[in-house]
């Protein structure tokens, strides 16, 4: 209850957590769970231990979220590609750190059952009892969690970086998904809902088959990336832009495609441009700029660790490519978006 302790010579109203949710405009789980997490403490507690938050801790809190936000709401952003190898997880985990060490919070949810991207950011799926597996459960199966119950801060890789893991059971959801027939295609976007306004970004790792988490990621998405290898040909990128189709109508929100990303570029052979050409006409157009080179230390780098955390020149191209997504979001058609993302950092435009 709203409560109004008078001392002396002022008086003081306080808020209780969810009162403070109503004043700010989020939910009272991503209040809590940012006390917990230690992003946003109030000044004042309750002899039993209950949060109790001032005017002042309202103020404070809205202008600590208008920094960190630039005043923009969360995007959802999934790597999409029906061929495996291509650089999807690589691409969706080193522009997530890329984009935390340039002070966004930002969620990796991993819903391939091969879950590298869980790997990828220093976890091992198999020892976690909790994972987008039971997330990915349709609608009334025993074992179905929310999705803030799996979402762990990797501390040792970056502050504001977080993980959604993966876990091979995904692979039972997608199967028991088939059955359901109502609404599969939105199961994660759904969960996505419940903590959208604790991160600037959610990046969602996908598998590389046609399948309800493929779908599903597409449908929670309001943007999507293509990630193609530079090496090889186009084949199955069409059917792509089919299920986006799809899903844009599925979905409650539009599902634009962000672009193609050329990911492995050697030194330029007749078939990389011949690729290049190809890509191009393909996504008429709607190709990052920034391409990906090949490099070795990308290849055999420890599945641990982000190479965005690492030696600059390998670093150098997700930077940019960080970079040119955010100036693609800020032109981007919708008023909300293109209000007033920050000034990207200056980095390597072009490889
Ligand atoms: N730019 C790159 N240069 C060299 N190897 C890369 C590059 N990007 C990704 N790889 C490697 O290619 C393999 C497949 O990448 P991955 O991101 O797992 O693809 P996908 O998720 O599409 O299956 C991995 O071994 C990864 O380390
Ligand atoms: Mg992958």
């Amino acid at each position: 209850m709203r409560r109004r302790d008078t001392a002396a010579d002022q008086t003081v109203v306080l808020y209780t957590s969810q009162q403070m949710a109503e004043q700010v405009g989020l939910s009272v789980d991503t209040i809590r769970r940012m006390d917990k997490r230690g992003e946003f403490k109030p000044s004042h507690a309750t002899p039993g231990g209950q949060r109790r938050y001032t005017e002042d801790d309202v103020m404070r809190f809205l202008e600590t979220r208008r920094r960190a936000t630039g005043g923009n709401r969360c995007r959802a952003i999934s790597f999409i590609n029906v061929k495996g190898g291509v650089g999807k997880t690589t691409l969706c985990i080193t522009l997530a750190g890329a984009l935390a060490q340039k002070g966004y919070h930002v969620l990796v949810v991993d819903v391939d059952p091969q879950a590298n991207a869980t790997q990828g950011l220093g976890l091992d799926p198999y020892d976690l009892p909790q994972t987008m597996a039971q997330v990915m459960l349709p609608e009334g199966e025993r074992d179905k969690i929310p999705l803030a119950d799996v979402i762990r801060p990797l501390p040792d890789l970056h502050p504001h970086l977080f993980l959604a893991p993966g876990h091979l059971d995904l692979a039972r959801a997608d199967q028991l998904l088939t059955l359901h027939r109502v609404q599969r295609e939105l199961v994660l976007d759904e969960a996505l809902r419940s903590v959208i306004n604790d991160y600037d970004f959610i990046f969602i790792d996908s598998p590389p088959t046609l399948s309800n988490l493929l779908s599903n990621a597409m449908c929670a998405s309001d943007g999507i990336i293509i990630p193609i290898d530079a090496q090889y040909a186009l084949r199955g990128v069409e059917m792509l832009d089919q299920e986006r189709r799809i899903c844009d109508k599925v979905s409650p929100h539009a599902v634009t495609l962000l672009g193609a990303v050329l990911n492995k570029q050697m030194l330029a052979t007749n078939l990389h441009t011949s690729v290049r050409r190809e890509t191009q006409l393909l996504f008429d157009g709607n190709v990052f700029e920034t391409i990906i080179p090949y490099r070795t230390e990308v290849e055999k780098s420890p599945g641990y660790r982000p190479v965005v955390f690492g030696a600059r020149a390998v670093a150098e191209p997700y930077y940019a490519l960080a970079a040119e997504l955010l100036r693609r979001l800020a032109g981007a058609s919708d008023p909300v978006s293109s209000s007033s993302l920050p000034e990207a950092d200056t980095y390597m435009t072009r490889s």
